[in-house]
């Protein structure tokens, strides 16, 4: 066989962006374009002799294609291993424990999360560094560089590798190692949690429906929670991955999970309801008649993670995104941890679980996670309420509505501008930034601003400055507004507007969470003058 061929790449370089690189599944399939980025990846890694990765994707379209364009790159640049999900599976979390179990130098996780998929919708590469995290940002400027200086790739000239046999097979010089993706992943839940305490909660009756939305979760969910936990079958549905998601959107909130929310709204609603995205490092969990924001269930798990064996002894520190709402540092208050304030994006999180300065983690937009892997896990969320509940003996609505009254509530809510022309979107953002300055003191909407600043984080790790991370303004009595452009969308520009507002003692519960933010939604609005810049105020996705 002839490892190395030297070919031309197109030159197209293309930053990645808060979780890897996505695009158009086209334009991944543009020739040389998947080469360019994966060439780069490895000169930005001081390159690919002799290394071991993990490979693995979400199922969608173009996945089985690209994992074998990797496997062969791999090889034609002298790897030693890879380790590969049968058939071309690996959800984010296990993909993110396989590097750590096995201490490779680090994978490639193909999927664009919980945006759609298929030819015509989205693909995506993240490549994820030997402590099983996304790559942190210098790395993935040095990815950047590197695709705006590369002219060549390296490909082995081989037929397709059969991935759907266990075992070990060999690619030129290098061994691919195929792997059951459930197996590894289902053992380290095993440490983490009481799975007899949960066997014998469905056994008494528990009623679930957890909604894998034809995306990864699937085969994980079902080995884990009917297979080994004995959950009635049937409490899994959607659970087989299909490349277009069903024509669906993989993504866990109320909106795009409306059938789960329809049936937990519902007077059949079963005890627990609990979605994943298309890579399942996303959750969403309901209680019957109750959906619990990622903010607030970030907040709960912390506050109960001691229920947990993994947790037995107590949590480090808690950090959460910017964004998020501050429901979980008055977890940290009150048990006496640090908490932590970080840019968008998991990976800002991997130093501070590398320290030990926190155990729990999570993001406004569904992501928890904790110190077992360096990814969101989806799956890992929905076993920690379980556990909860096993212990507890309660309603998911009672857990919540105790949390309230014992630590405050933060009403909170995103509105998602999508598809923005680009140049008007930053005329907006730059036009708030401007004033930044002057808004302290000034009334909006009946608020008066507190303060107003644009996010930056010094990582107390390693030192490193992260800019430009989002526009806040805090407001008298609680209120909050953090303006963002998202980083992971493929078409135009994505505005994001936070709002949240904080009450003591879980306040008027039966309030409305639109209502409890319409003051704070006039006054972003009116500093932001969104209808002037963007000719609208009406969000495409609320959550
Ligand atoms: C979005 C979320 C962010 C998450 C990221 C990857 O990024 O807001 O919390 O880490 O997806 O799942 P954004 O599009 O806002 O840049
Ligand atoms: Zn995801």
């Amino acid at each position: 066989m002839k490892v190395e061929t030297v070919r031309t790449a197109t030159i197209n370089g293309q930053k990645p962006g808060t979780s890897g690189l996505r695009k158009k599944t086209r334009v991944f399939m543009e020739p040389g374009y998947l080469e360019n980025f994966i060439q780069a990846t490895f000169n930005a890694i001081g390159g690919a002799q002799d290394k071991t990765f993990v490979v693995g994707g979400d199922g969608r379209y173009f996945n089985r294609e690209a994992i074998q364009t990797i496997l062969k790159m791999a090889a034609a640049n002298g790897a030693r291993q890879v380790i590969v999900g049968q058939n071309s599976i690996l959800s984010t979390p296990a993909a993110s424990h396989l590097i750590r179990l096995n201490g490779t130098d680090g994978g490639f996780i193909l999927s664009a999360s919980h945006n759609p998929g298929g030819i015509d919708e989205d693909f995506g590469v993240k490549f994820n560094a030997e402590n099983g995290g996304p790559a942190p940002e210098k790395l993935t400027s040095k990815m950047f560089d590197a695709t705006t200086t590369i002219d060549h790739y390296k490909i082995a000239e081989a037929g397709d590798v059969d991935l759907s046999t266990l075992g070990e097979t060999p690619l030129g010089e290098m061994t691919i190692q195929i792997v059951d993706p459930v197996e590894s992943y289902k053992a380290l839940m095993e440490t983490l949690f009481d799975f007899d305490a949960i066997r014998a909660l469905f056994a008494s009756g528990f009623t679930m429906r957890f909604d894998a939305m034809h995306a990864v979760t699937g085969p994980y969910a079902t080995e884990i929670l009917e297979n080994t936990l004995e959950a009635p079958s049937g409490t899994v549905v959607n659970g087989t991955p299909l490349e277009d998601f069903g024509k669906g959107h993989p993504d866990p909130n109320p909106i795009w999970a409306k059938s789960l929310m329809d049936l937990m709204m519902s007077n059949q609603a079963p005890d627990l309801g609990a979605a994943s995205d298309g890579d399942g490092d996303r959750n969403m969990i309901v209680g019957r008649g109750l959906y619990v924001t990622p903010s607030d269930s970030l907040a709960i798990l912390a506050a109960n993670a001691h229920l947990a064996p993994a947790f037995k002894d107590g949590i480090a520190g808690i950090a959460r995104s910017m964004p998020t709402s501050a429901a979980s540092d008055r977890v940290a208050e009150k048990l006496g941890i640090e908490s932590f304030e970080t840019p968008t994006g998991w990976k800002f999180f991997g130093n501070l679980l590398d320290a030990g300065r926190v155990t729990i983690c999570g993001e406004e937009s569904a992501g928890t996670g904790a110190n077992h892997v360096r990814e969101k896990d989806g799956l890992w969320a929905v076993l920690l309420w379980l556990n909860i509940l096993a212990v507890r003996k309660e309603s998911v609505a009672d857990i919540v509505t105790n949390h309230w009254h014992r630590f405050g509530r933060n009403y909170y809510s995103r509105l998602d501008f999508e598809d923005v022309p680009s140049d008007q979107a930053n005329a907006m953002i730059d036009s708030i930034r401007a004033k930044l300055t002057d808004l302290a003191g000034q009334e909006h909407a009946g608020l008066t601003v507190v303060s107003a600043d644009e996010f930056s984080y010094l990582d107390p790790v390693d030192g490193s400055l992260s800019e430009n991370q989002g526009l806040r303004i805090a407001f008298s009595g609680g209120a909050r507004a953090v303006f963002r452009l998202s980083g992971t969308g493929t078409q135009g520009a994505t505005i994001r507007l936070y709002l949240e507002q904080a009450v003591e003692q879980g306040g008027d519960t039966q309030q409305n969470t639109q209502d409890a933010l319409k003051d704070v939604l006039q006054a972003a609005l009116e500093i932001s003058e969104m209808e002037t810049f963007i000719g609208r105020t009406q969000p495409d996705v609320t959550t």
